[in-house]
């Protein structure tokens, strides 16, 4: 199978595959596909420790493959898919891990003959060097459509939390519904979620409101009640990787989280007036 972009989510899932014995390739840019190729994948994680195994890393995909994971940020998405062309990929499985939406259907539209498979991961994991990844806490669950049960027996028999759910709009929102707005919020104010709910509290609830009403309209189940819960009862240290990249000066996925969610909006015609300010602002802060 391939991993398209194997940095913190695409290493860790790629090493843990190539541990079992799948033949994984790496797609990836020059240098960290050129690093691969010599020295493997290697993991450092709190779940399943020090891993190092073999896998090829290439620039492009040139043979067929069952299935291939797709995990750049999102901002690197249509650059990386170059690397994945159609007529090579065929039908195979493609899952994109990445948060957000509107990647399915860049995807469906790329590759007409692919299965595309919508995914979903939750974990705390970072590329810390080419082809290296620190995985930390024992977080590691993701989340699939039916489809593809090749790639999710595979992920489960390397020791990967999976589940198969049938609606997609619910697995991509079910995501988007918490992660939309503590990232929007912990970025605007550069504070970890526990400062945001003590001093942000009536718009960490406007934007979790606002957020599953368009889930909803977009056709999920979303409980906004359940979702401010979960926000109260996570430790209070909870930053997100969009106020990390922010603060590091690095392209930030604000355009696939929170521009997703007012163009899901805008096209149900749902009223989100504090998304909107606060996207806009973070678009006018980081552009
Ligand atoms: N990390 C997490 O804990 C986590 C948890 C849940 C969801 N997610 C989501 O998963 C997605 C991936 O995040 P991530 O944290 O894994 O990102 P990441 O660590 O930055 O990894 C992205 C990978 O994409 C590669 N890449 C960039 N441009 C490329 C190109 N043109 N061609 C091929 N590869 C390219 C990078 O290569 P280099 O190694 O060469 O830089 C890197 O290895 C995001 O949508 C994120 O929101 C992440």
């Amino acid at each position: 199978m391939a991993v398209l972009g194997p940095g913190g989510v695409g290493g860790l899932l790629g090493t843990l595959l190539a541990r079992q014995g799948h033949a994984v390739t790496c797609l990836a840019r020059p240098g960290t596909a050129a690093q691969i190729e010599r020295h493997g994948l290697r993991l450092a994680s709190d779940r399943y420790g020090e891993v190092t195994a073999t896998a090829s890393g290439a620039e492009r995909l040139t043979g067929p493959v069952d299935a291939c994971l797709v995990t750049p940020k999102a901002t690197r998405l249509e650059e990386a898919l170059e690397r994945l062309p159609a007529p090579v990929l065929g039908d195979a499985v493609v899952v994109p891990l990445l948060n957000g939406l509107e990647h399915m259907a860049l995807l469906r539209q790329r590759y007409p003959a692919a299965r595309v498979v919508a995914g979903s991961i939750r974990v705390v994991a970072s590329r810390t060097a080419p082809g290296v990844v620190r995985h930390e806490g024992a977080l590691a669950a993701v989340q699939l459509t039916p489809g593809a049960e090749a790639l999710a027996d595979a992920l489960a028999g390397a020791g990967v939390d999976v589940a198969v759910r049938p609606d997609e709009a619910g697995l991509l929102w079910d995501k988007l519904c918490f992660l939309a707005p503590v990232a929007l919020l912990t970025t605007t104010h550069d504070a970890p979620l526990g400062v945001i709910r003590e001093q942000q509290g009536d718009d960490l609830r406007a934007l979790v409101e606002e957020v599953a009403a368009v889930a909803r309209a977009d056709g999920a189940v979303a409980d906004a009640g359940a979702t401010l819960a979960f926000a109260q009862s996570v430790p209070g240290g909870m930053t997100s990787s969009m106020q990390r990249d922010a603060a590091s000066g690095s392209e930030t996925e604000l355009e696939a989280i929170g521009g997703a969610v007012l163009r899901a909006a805008q096209r149900h015609g749902v009223d989100v007036p504090v998304t909107t300010r606060v996207v806009t602002a973070l678009r006018a802060r980081l552009s």
